[in-house]
């Protein structure tokens, strides 16, 4: 699998071209309205003083990365702002093959691909852990794939593709493979705001210094083009405790800084926004949810209902998830899915629909139509 080309745009380029109209379930861009502080808030910067144009800090905001540690109840000092948690998940798993010996980066397959192709690109070796058949990865799995040249875990909970959310149990096995095997854990958790569950459980609540957990409000405020994340980084004063200063390190001399007003709206975001703005954003994708699922039983299809994010991975029958089936179904169906081929070989034979669109409903109909 090639994972340094990013897929998503063979199947969103195919789909602008198609010859009719197409309900696109490809990207993972929110369809729904920030919370409205992000608005006033860059409304407000537009009005600053000359200095507010300038650099920020490199490390972020210093307000924006005090709220931050409020959240997870962590130092700030831990705290790198980063552009988005991809650039948070670059500077974890970069720092944890410099920190730990051993060149082997553990992924799940089904991978988000982006994992993968940043692997490949900074020379690791990689090592797939097919996940069990309800989609989890099973942190037994995880230990029997673990050697002493493992230098980083990488776990993403809620999960991009699978839907899965890790309880404190799981979390803390994986945080103590990490541990077992020298090695750095990385919990992706950008999808945190999005468990249906209500097991999820962040690294962050393992008191480990073998463990760094990234995020962004890319997903949880529906701000993919502001690109402001961040990783939590292992206390200081413990054995990892360098890990911080190098990816700052890294971090300014790529962007010198992230962008300043994305961070200020933000913080007057993370500063105002209720809990009932995260909780109106599951309700939608819950209906989603369960609309889109009732038709893929209609349909005859394979899949595991999400506990969390919100992606669904279904299998048609004698319809394996391959590009090309991909294409068919935009020119046949008027749907377009991802492959499950570009997410790895566990779930090859699956397609990955995501729910961020508001014609959940107008795809459910097609789908059981072309499939019922
Ligand atoms: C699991 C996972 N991690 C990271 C990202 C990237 O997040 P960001 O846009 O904040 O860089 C995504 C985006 O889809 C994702 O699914």
């Amino acid at each position: 699998m090639d994972y340094e080309t990013p897929q998503f745009y063979r199947v969103m380029q195919y789909a602008a071209r198609a010859d009719r109209d197409v309900v696109d379930m490809v990207s993972g861009n929110p369809d729904w309205d920030p919370p409205e502080a992000v608005r006033s808030g860059l409304r407000a910067y537009a009005d600053g003083d000359a200095d507010q144009f300038q650099y920020a800090p490199s490390r972020g905001l210093h307000g924006l990365r005090e709220h931050i540690a409020a959240r997870h109840g962590v130092d700030a000092d831990r705290i790198v702002v980063t552009n988005g948690a991809g650039e948070a998940n670059h500077l974890a798993m970069t720092g944890g093959l410099d920190h730990f010996d051993g060149g082997e980066i553990l992924l799940a397959d089904p991978v988000y691909p982006y994992y993968a192709g940043r692997a490949n690109f900074i020379d690791a070796e990689t090592t797939f852990v097919p996940v069990a058949d309800d989609g989890r990865l099973d942190p037994d799995a995880v230990r029997a794939a673990a050697s002493d040249d493992t230098a980083v875990i990488v776990v993403n909970s809620p999960n991009n593709p699978t839907g899965a959310v890790y309880d404190a149990d799981a979390m803390a096995e994986f945080v103590a493979v990490a541990e077992e095997n020298d090695a750095l854990l990385v919990s992706d958790e950008v999808y945190d705001q999005f468990d249906y569950s209500g097991r999820f459980a962040s690294a962050l609540e393992i008191d480990s210094p073998n463990v760094v957990a990234t995020n962004a409000f890319s997903k949880s405020m529906a701000i993919t083009g502001f690109r402001v994340g961040y990783a939590v980084f292992p206390p200081t004063e413990g054995p990892t405790g360098k890990l911080v200063e190098r990816a700052t390190t890294r971090h300014m001399l790529t962007n010198v800084s992230g962008s300043r007003p994305a961070q200020y709206a933000v913080e007057r975001a993370m500063e105002t926004t209720e809990a009932s703005y995260y909780e109106a954003a599951r309700d939608r994708l819950r209906t989603r949810i369960d609309t889109f699922c009732e038709a893929l039983d209609a349909a005859g299809a394979a899949y595991t209902r999400p506990d969390g994010g919100f992606y669904v991975l279904a299998r048609f029958p004698d319809f394996p998830g391959t590009f090309d089936n991909a294409y068919r179904l935009v020119d046949d169906a008027g749907v377009a899915g991802m492959p499950g081929a570009a997410f790895g070989e566990a779930r090859a034979d699956w397609l990955r629909f995501s729910l961020t669109t508001p014609r959940v409903d107008t795809a459910a109909e097609r789908l059981v139509e072309y499939f019922g």
